[in-house]
């Protein structure tokens, strides 16, 4: 049973709920918004080269349009630009957008990669007039690294220490100009002093459906494959918001249409290739659907604490709370409060099941708390 998909934040307790990174979870799932070296490397035939190429985020388009096309107009190099955004959305795609569109190359490296401020300075040293440094997981650098990165961005300026101890000194080494692109999927942990030094900041949003089809049917055209309009609109409703899941279940339905059908991407080879990996009309998939299941089911609609729920689920606590849970609360149909997780009507809808009168889900059935501050409350379950 499907239901009508809701403006986001779907429900009050969906704001201000911080989206975790992903733990590792069987390495299988096939809507998790994170992609491992071999996807990455199937998602390059894929990403757009272009600013015009790129679908959808309107509005960070037409901003980092603005601020490209005046750096070229002035011959200059622009300002430094941060994204931020969940994965998968396109953040590392508009980092090779930007270098293109100014005519050049792109040296890319990312937080966890540079473990001293020495790497960075070696990195930044090496830098030529114009290029852009893309900087991955930016809130992931070391802060001596970090401070480094303040000095050359401000002043185009790296302090090359020499020496140990009391006898050092620091030399500084002028930087030719160029552009340092951040990428992070959790801004707020970026310390304010580093954030102002980035001249623009774009947010990228989760992606509506129709834009979504628009990235399938290109993404299909590129692998060699026709599709079909329904089967593009079936895939975008499946596809949590994220072009990179997108791509992803584009790619499981070809392989069913190869495999088990006539070779064409229609509504049918959709469908049928969806059911297979247990990917549901919203983009629930297994474990998803379980944790609904069992609020609705086991527990009355809740409140259930995040314990008892991912012992009925057979997961880890922490599985549940940052692989399943962050989707069920952006699309309202779980709720955080301080006594457990509750079911919300929607859930119940989407189960095909009736909620038992004065459960939390049941329409007129009692005041929603707004689960701010909401965590890991154990409020143990109804019987
Ligand atoms: N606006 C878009 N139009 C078309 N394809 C897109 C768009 N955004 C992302 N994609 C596709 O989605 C895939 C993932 O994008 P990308 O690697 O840029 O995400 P990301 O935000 O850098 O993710 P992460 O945070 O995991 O690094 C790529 O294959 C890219 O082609
Ligand atoms: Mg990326």
């Amino acid at each position: 049973m499907s239901r009508p998909r809701c403006a986001r934040p779907c429900a009050p307790w969906a704001d201000g709920v911080a989206e975790p990174l992903e733990p590792e979870y069987g390495g299988e799932r096939l809507v998790t918004s994170s992609a491992d070296d071999v996807e990455r490397a199937a998602e390059a035939a894929l990403r757009p080269k272009k600013l015009d190429e790129f679908v959808g985020q309107r509005v960070v388009r037409d901003q980092l349009s603005l601020v490209l096309q005046a750096a070229l107009a002035r011959d200059a190099s622009p300002d430094h630009v941060l994204l931020s955004g969940p994965p998968g959305l396109g953040k590392t795609t508009l980092a090779m957008i930007i270098a293109a569109e100014l005519g050049t190359s792109l040296r890319v490296t990312s937080g966890p990669a540079i473990q001293h401020a020495g790497d960075l300075a070696a990195v930044l040293s090496s830098l030529e007039e114009g290029e852009v440094l893309f900087i991955d997981e930016i809130h992931r650098l070391a802060r001596p690294a970090e401070e480094l990165l303040y000095v050359a961005m401000e002043d185009f300026r790296v302090d090359v220490v020499v020496g140990k101890g009391a006898g050092a000194s620091a030399i500084p080494l002028a930087l030719p100009p160029f552009t340092v692109v951040g990428a992070t999927t959790r801004s707020g942990l970026l310390p304010a002093p580093l954030r102002d030094r980035f001249g623009f900041t774009g947010h990228l949003d989760f992606y509506d459906a129709h834009e979504l089809e628009r990235v399938i049917t290109r993404s299909a055209g590129l692998l060699g494959v026709a599709i079909q309009h329904a089967a593009a609109h079936e895939i975008a409703g499946r596809s949590r918001g994220t072009p990179r899941i997108a791509n992803r279940l584009l790619r499981r339905v070809r392989d069913w249409a190869q495999v088990r059908g006539d070779g064409s991407l229609d509504l049918r080879a959709a469908r049928a290739a969806l059911e297979v990996y247990e990917v549901d009309p919203i983009g629930l998939d297994r474990l998803d659907r379980a944790v609904l299941d069992a609020v609705c089911r086991r527990f009355g609609g809740g409140p259930v604490g995040l314990g008892t729920l991912a012992m009925t689920v057979g997961e880890e606590p922490d599985t549940v709370e940052t692989v399943a849970e962050p989707y069920l609360v952006r699309e309202g149909l779980l709720g955080r409060t301080p006594r457990g997780r509750v079911a919300t009507q929607a859930a119940w809808e989407h189960l095909g099941l009736e909620p038992p009168p004065g459960a939390w889900g049941a329409p007129l059935g009692g005041t929603l708390f707004d689960g701010s501050g909401a965590g890991g409350g154990d409020g143990g379950a109804p019987q």
